[in-house]
Formats: C-alpha cells, sequence, structure tokens
C-alpha cells in the first residue's frame, strides 16, 4: 500500500497493512477493510439468506430494493450490535442487529423505514434493534415523513428479557405520538407474533403477504394448550384471516412485488404530512365531464343491486382507484383516488353485499377511513345508498349502537371538505350517519332516484296506517294506496331539497363535473375546533 505518514512517523505497510507498523494507518487500507466490513454485513449470513429464500421470503435488504427508488436508501446504524454476552454464555453480536432500517425516496419522496430482517435472531426485537426504530421513529416524525415498517420477526428477544418488551413499548408509545401527523404503513412478510402485532395495529394501513404473513397475539400452541383447539398459523393469524375476517389487514397481496408496487401507488396518494398537501395531478377538465354511464349503473328500482365501484370508477380519473380494505365489511367501499387531479376519500354504501346496510364492522371501516382522511387534509366524497343499519339479534349484540357511533363521531368532527352525494336510497340512522347536512356535511347533492325518508314506504305504511290496515276489508288494495300517497308526499326527489337539505338535485351523468366543482370551491375551506384535550370517541 506504499508510505504512509502518521504525524512524526512513517513506514512501510505490507498489503494487509498490519505486519510491519504497529499503528497502521494507510487511508487505502481502512477504506478496504472499511469496504470488506460493509459488503459483509449487506451480504448477511450465506446459510440464513438461502433459508429465507426458501421460504420464498425476501431478505429486508432485497425487500427495501423493490420499495425504494434505485439507490435512494441511506442507512443508520449498520454497525449497531447488542451488548455483553447473552444470558447463554454466547458472544454471538451480528451487526444490524436483526434490523435494517434509514431514509430513502419512493416516487422521489422522502420516506423514512426499517426492515427487519429474520435472518439475523429470527428478527427478533431486542434492546439495540429496538433503538435502531426508535431513531427512524423520531426522524420521520422531526422531518414530516412517512414512516414504513417491514415486520418479519420472531417478536421480543427472548433471551434479552424485558428490554425487549421496553423496546416494543417505545416503539407503541411514538406510534401514537406520529398517529395523524406523518402517514405509518406496516408491510407484514413474514411472522409478526406477540405483542409486536401492536405495532401494524396502531398505524395507518398494514399489508400482508399471503402463505408467508401471520399475526397473532398467542401462537398456535398456545391456543391448543388454552383451548383444546389445533390451527395452523395461516388458520390463525394469515393474510386471509386479517384481510378477510377480522380487518386487521388493509391490503392483501399474493407476493411481495405486487405488495411493493401498491404501496408505492398508496404513498402516490398521501401528503408525507398533515400539514403538507397529498401530491395533486394535472387538472383533467373534470368540471365540464359528462358521463352517460353514470345514468346507466344505478338501476332505479330501488333493490336491485349494482357494484358501487362502477361508479368510483366513473367519477374519478382514469378510473383509478385504491380500495382500502377491500376484503372486509364489503357493504362498504372506502376509496382513494384522484378527481380532477386531486386526492379524495371515497365512502359509498355496497349494494352488491348486504344491499349496502351499514353493520359493525362497515361502521368501523369507514369511521377508520374518515379518520384518516380528515387527519391528513384529504376531502371526503361520501356516496350514499343505503336502505339502513342491518337489523338483527347478532348486530345489537356485538355493539352495533357502538360501532355505528363510531363512524357518526368520525364524521361529525371531520373538518375535510365534504360532499355527500345521494344516489338512490338514504334511510333513517344510517341516512343521517352518511354525512348528511344535520352532520356537517359542506354539499349535499342527490340524483332524482334519491329517496331520502326515516324508512321505506311499505314499512312506514304499515307503522302509521297500523289500525285502518287491520280493519280494512282489502287490506291489500288500501296498503298499495296508502303507500303510493305517502312516496307522492314523502319521498319524491325535491322533498329534502325543497328543505334545504339537499343542496342540489342533479343529472346522474353531471355528477363527476358537479363534485369536482365543488371540490375547487371548498380548496380552502377552514374549520376552528375549540379547545380540549382530545373526544371521547365511542372506541
Ligand atoms: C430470539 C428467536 C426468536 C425470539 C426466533 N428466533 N424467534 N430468537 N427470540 N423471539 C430465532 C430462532 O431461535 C432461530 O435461531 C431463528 O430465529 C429462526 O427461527 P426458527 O424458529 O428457526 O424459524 P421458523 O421455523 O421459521 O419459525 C419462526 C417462528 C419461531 C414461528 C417465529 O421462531 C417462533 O415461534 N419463535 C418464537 C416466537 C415467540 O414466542 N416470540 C415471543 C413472542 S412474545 P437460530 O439460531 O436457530 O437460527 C412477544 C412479547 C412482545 O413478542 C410483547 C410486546 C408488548
Amino acid at each position: 500500500d506504499g508510505t504512509v505518514t502518521n504525524g512524526q512517523r512513517s513506514g512501510r505497510v505490507s498489503a494487509d497493512g498490519a505486519a510491519t507498523d504497529p499503528l497502521p494507518r494507510s487511508m487505502p487500507l481502512l477504506r478496504r477493510r472499511h469496504r470488506e466490513l460493509r459488503d459483509g454485513i449487506v451480504a448477511g449470513r450465506g446459510e440464513a439468506v438461502a433459508r429465507q429464500h426458501r421460504l420464498g421470503k425476501r431478505t429486508a435488504r432485497e425487500r427495501l430494493g423493490l420499495l425504494l427508488d434505485e439507490g435512494s436508501f441511506t442507512e443508520i446504524e449498520m454497525y449497531r450490535r447488542r451488548r455483553g454476552q447473552d444470558p447463554a454464555g454466547r458472544d454471538d453480536r451480528p451487526y444490524t442487529d436483526g434490523v435494517v432500517a434509514g431514509s430513502g425516496t419512493v416516487d422521489g419522496r422522502r420516506v423514512f423505514v426499517y426492515a427487519q430482517d429474520f435472518t439475523v435472531f429470527g428478527g427478533s426485537l431486542g434492546e439495540a434493534h429496538a433503538a435502531k426504530i426508535h431513531k427512524v421513529m423520531d426522524l420521520a416524525l422531526a422531518t414530516g415523513s412517512p414512516l414504513i415498517a417491514l415486520n418479519d420477526s420472531g417478536g421480543a428477544r427472548i433471551q434479552e428479557g424485558v428490554t425487549a418488551l421496553d423496546g416494543y413499548g417505545g416503539i407503541f408509545r411514538r406510534n401514537v405520538a406520529a398517529s395523524g401527523v406523518i402517514p405509518q404503513i406496516s408491510v407484514v412478510l413474514g411472522p409478526c407474533a406477540g405483542g409486536a402485532a401492536y405495532s401494524p395495529a396502531l398505524t395507518d394501513f398494514t399489508f400482508m403477504v399471503r402463505d408467508t404473513a401471520q399475526m397473532y397475539l398467542t401462537g398456535p400452541d398456545v391456543v391448543a394448550a388454552v383451548s383444546g383447539r389445533r390451527v395452523t398459523h395461516a388458520e390463525l393469524g394469515g393474510a386471509e384471516v386479517h384481510g378477510g375476517s377480522s380487518g386487521v389487514a388493509t391490503f392483501v397481496h399474493d407476493d411481495e412485488e405486487s405488495c411493493f408496487d401498491d404501496l408505492r401507488y398508496l404513498l402516490s396518494l398521501l401528503p408525507s404530512n398533515n400539514l403538507d398537501l397529498p401530491p395533486a395531478g394535472p387538472s383533467r377538465g373534470a368540471t365540464e365531464d359528462l358521463r352517460p354511464r353514470l345514468a346507466e349503473i344505478v338501476p332505479v328500482e330501488p333493490n336491485r343491486p349494482y357494484d358501487m365501484g362502477e361508479v368510483i370508477a366513473e367519477l374519478v380519473d382514469d378510473g383509478e382507484y385504491l380500495e382500502i380494505g377491500e376484503g372486509w365489511a364489503k357493504n362498504v367501499v372506502c376509496a382513494l383516488a384522484r378527481l380532477d387531479g386531486r386526492v379524495v376519500g371515497l365512502v359509498g354504501n355496497q349494494p352488491r353485499t348486504l344491499a349496502g346496510a351499514l353493520d359493525s364492522a362497515a361502521s368501523q371501516k369507514a369511521a377508520r377511513f374518515v379518520r384518516f382522511c380528515d387527519a391528513f387534509g384529504i376531502p371526503l366524497v361520501t356516496l350514499v345508498d343505503v336502505p339502513g343499519f342491518l337489523p338483527g339479534v347478532d348486530q345489537e349484540h356485538s355493539g352495533i349502537i357502538r360501532h355505528g357511533a363510531k363512524l357518526l363521531y368520525a364524521y361529525c368532527e371531520a373538518t375535510v371538505p365534504r360532499i355527500q352525494v345521494i344516489l338512490r336510497k338514504a334511510y333513517g340512522g344510517a341516512y343521517i350517519v352518511m354525512d348528511s347536512r344535520s352532520i356537517g356535511t359542506d354539499v349535499s347533492l342527490a340524483w332524482p332516484t334519491n329517496e331520502i325518508a326515516v324508512m321505506g314506504a311499505e314499512g312506514a305504511v304499515n307503522v302509521i296506517h297500523r289500525r285502518e290496515l287491520a280493519a280494512a276489508e282489502d287490506p291489500v288494495a288500501l296498503r298499495a294506496e296508502l303507500v303510493r300517497e305517502y312516496t307522492e308526499r314523502l319521498v319524491h326527489p325535491h322533498y329534502a331539497a325543497e328543505r334545504g337539505l339537499v343542496d342540489d338535485v342533479i343529472d346522474p351523468v353531471e355528477t363527476r363535473a358537479v363534485v369536482a366543482r365543488w371540490l375547487a370551491a371548498l380548496e380552502d375551506k377552514r374549520a376552528a375546533q375549540p379547545q380540549r384535550k382530545h373526544g371521547n370517541i365511542p372506541l
């Protein structure tokens, strides 16, 4: 490596630098050693990496490569290792401590990210591992950048005892502190067991990959010991379970590539923080855009089903939208999309499932989405076609009152621009809850097909005219007559508009144009809130 000068001394060094100088300080040597160490850390442990691949999973660094813009990743604390020996006396202290953390860009926008590395101690979380996560979380919050967590971990590192638990607490506290300030996204790509599952639950969106991801608080062995019931990891907490039944997972994907593609799409629709606007696309001339299909998709018969997704596709730019929680509570559709370039949150009843009635799950799903949009300044467009809350013993016993109240609460406190569009039915409490004028929507629009009432004509007549019907010679004819009268008097399309509860009755084909105009008109909406610590949402 040649002659080196180190203060007063100089001398020759051999190829490995060490032999001829007690204090070898050659820049080329130090750089080479540094590079070798770094390359070794980046390459990882050969057999563990091969095993990860055999399990159908990518390594932490490969995942960061899929997520981030090429070459944009900057890492922190690559050399971090756990302290001392473990209680078993082993001195196995791999660099990174099982998590790769830092910052990069997605489509040129800054994000902070950590990726648990299952090839090191099963991605388990010890003191050093947690400290690195805490650091990127703090930096994400301080810089107002989205935080993305890639989870693949055996949970608390058992040999580190309470320090591991302390590490988790620090993550949860930071998740909550960042909630509503920066978007937080969890991606579950392997095990995410025990208390570890609470971090994804505290973040805004959770992605899971089929076959490889699992989330549960207590694993199959404990479940079997306690209940005698044998279940597999996937049956207990696989992606299907959480995407379909529990609602824990927002997005479910077949593989890691499509998962990261969708994550990048999601990020393109989100602001970096609660003070920024979501990135706007170019205006699409939507204010003049008539959509004849809209008049065909929705049948005039109040009980004929159709797909609310088709309505959304006609309303938004390029027919493109990202459905949030697609597999769970399908009777309500929540979606992010652009309308005339502006990002909007759409909430719509889905007449294809449970006739679009609101139940406990749909109320929770929509409430959480409304709150997310409100926290991040995303205007809400609510598409109403709802026969009511779902009647049923199960629903009542499962607390539909409490869960429906969440949606009501979420809308009532939302200060972002709010536009309600009533397509067809809007009955009873469900009408109020679906962003009616009375709970603070800014603009209520209705199609000429709208039926807004306390209940449907048949039910109403049965209640109001019970005695007359019981005494009638021809109750069928009388009922038909009374239904016709009731409908003409109370359920005609302009009844609510005459009373100022609907701002405009619009031609369905104009809906995209009118909503785009109102989004522009409401763009600068500001709403002051009274001082309080926080409200008490019925959780
Ligand atoms: C330390 C762990 C570990 C853990 C896995 N490993 N989990 N080391 N602490 N929690 C290590 C294994 O010893 C193994 O090391 C390597 O990671 C890979 O693990 P395998 O078991 O070989 O992998 P696999 O067969 O794929 O099984 C994955 C697994 C299993 C299902 C996650 O490892 C497992 O059940 N781990 C324990 C899960 C657990 O009980 N965690 C604590 C949960 S309680 P070697 O050296 O052999 O490669 C919890 C409380 C948090 O998390 C509370 C927060 C509030």
